[in-house]
């Protein structure tokens, strides 16, 4: 599957976004390293601190079928991934980011391109 065809997935899955508060819909979907997809979308909370992105919504449904770092080739996301998010996408070493820029083109990145000199916890 193309990043294309992974950021359809994702547009497709942000209609069941829980964003009541932001009104801000998005979705992202994964693709590991042996084909699979999963999918994920924000979830905010009242207490709006303790809403999920859903990058990491997506993330966390993959690692819960048994995928780790190095097991997830690319994400697409509908929304430019923030910063924090791009933490976890470093965590998980993905190749290929695919998000649509301000002017609604997809761009394809690298984790590394996202989030230089980034930092990783010191063995
Ligand atoms: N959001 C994401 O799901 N991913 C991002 O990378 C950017 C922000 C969500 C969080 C919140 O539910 C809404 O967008 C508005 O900030």
């Amino acid at each position: 599957m193309s990043g294309r065809d992974l950021y359809e997935r994702a547009l497709a899955v942000a209609q069941r976004a829980y964003a009541p508060y932001s009104k801000y819909s998005v979705g992202a979907a994964v693709r590991t390293n042996d084909g699979n997809v999963f999918e994920g979308v924000n979830v905010e909370n009242a207490a709006y601190p303790l809403g999920v992105c859903a990058e990491k919504s997506a993330l966390v449904r993959a690692v819960a079928e048994g995928y780790g770092p190095g097991q997830i080739e690319a994400i697409a996301i509908t929304a430019s991934p923030c910063g924090g998010c791009r933490q976890w996408l470093h965590e998980f070493g993905i190749a290929e980011v695919t998000f649509p820029d301000t002017g609604g083109a997809l761009l394809t990145r690298s984790v590394e391109q996202l989030l230089p000199e980034s930092w990783d916890l010191p063995e």
